[in-house]
């Protein structure tokens, strides 16, 4: 029972919240990252959040983003059985055109938490979108997170030329109106690959945001999106203003292609015929003296090295989150 419910993950922000942690947010869109993630975040005794966008869902489904998220999700959920940490799966990004996904995702619980993205729109419409979704999830244990500001960059399906800082004084009123658990805000990150160092982050308004928001009575956790790129102590800084869940993509992206990259290129010579061998792909080099080599063209040879690779990175990730030996996984929660 690894994979767990909104219930739960309140739990785990709570303590983040209480302890002064985070949680790095991964997105996946195919099983290497994921399972570098959960050897990651089982030798570290952190529990996982894992994100699906829109997008992951449309590349898994073969262009079907139905099939693809259910396939995600089934996905998530099986291979998080046997470990002992507690894994949750957040949908990342998803719109208003995505609304009868969302409507299913909640109703046959495929998810812990739902992110529904309607800050490209005017405050009054973005209000009443993420009501929808915040209404149709009540008392159902899903979370719902909703964005004030906009992040410039691109992710996935979602795009902005201009960074909007989200305005304290709307805050409070728009996690009110709305009824979203989480509160994602612009502060200056960057959609993309982006350079920590140049980026103008205003670390004031994040804590201008918590105050209004405690004053409020609201204690709704805060989260940053577009964090790939963010220096430690940037993070550390964030974190330190209330910031309880760190979106990450861009960052395992690079990680997947660098090593595929790496590992292609120092196998060149067993799957590109060397000068003067006929390119024969659709006979498999059948009919001529060279062959290619299996044990560096079959896919699950790079994938372990992806694997490998994430596991590494994501390890100084939960680090710099502070989410290793927190998991709130007791031994009752079984394994298979
Ligand atoms: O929700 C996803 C993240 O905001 C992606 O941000 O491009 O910096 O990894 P990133």
């Amino acid at each position: 029972m690894p994979f767990c419910d909104g219930v739960k993950l309140q739990e785990a922000y709570r303590r983040a919240q209480a302890e002064r942690f985070a949680f790095m947010a991964n997105n996946i869109a195919e099983p290497s990252i994921l399972i570098g993630l959960l050897e990651a975040y089982a030798e570290a005794r952190s529990d996982l959040l894992v994100q699906i966008s829109p997008g992951a869902a449309k590349y898994a489904g073969g262009g079907d983003k139905r099939a693809g998220l259910r396939a995600l999700s089934a996905l998530v959920r099986e291979l998080a059985e046997p470990y002992p940490i507690r894994v949750f799966i957040n949908l990342d990004h998803f719109t208003a055109d995505e609304m009868g996904l969302i409507e299913e995702a909640i109703d046959v619980r495929l998810v812990s938490s739902v992110m529904i993205d309607a800050s490209r729109e005017a405050f009054e419409e973005n209000v009443r979108i993420s009501r929808t979704v915040a209404e149709k999830a009540k008392g159902t244990g899903i979370l719902i997170e909703a964005e004030l500001g906009k992040i410039r960059g691109v992710e996935d399906e979602v795009a902005s030329d201009e960074a909007l800082y989200t305005d304290p004084d709307e805050a409070a009123e728009f996690v009110k109106r709305t009824g979203a658990d989480l509160l994602a805000i612009s502060v200056g990150t960057q959609h993309g690959v982006s350079k920590g160092r140049d980026l103008e982050l205003r670390a004031d308004l994040a804590t201008k945001i918590r105050d209004r928001l405690v004053r409020a009575g609201i204690d709704a956790p805060l989260v940053l999106h577009g964090t790939s790129g963010l220096l430690p102590e940037q993070v550390r800084e964030m974190i330190g203003y209330g910031i309880c869940k760190l979106n990450k993509d861009t960052h395992y992206q690079y990680v997947f292609g660098r090593t595929a990259c790496e590992f292609f290129a120092a196998h060149a010579e067993g799957i590109i015929p060397p000068a003067g061998v006929e390119d024969d792909v659709v006979n498999l080099f059948a009919k001529g003296d060279w062959s290619p080599d299996k044990k560096v063209f079959d896919p699950r040879v790079v994938g372990r090295e992806i694997q490998a690779k994430v596991r590494e990175i994501a390890l100084v990730l939960i680090d710099q989150a502070g989410s290793g030996g927190k998991t709130l996984w007791v031994q009752k929660e079984g394994r298979r």
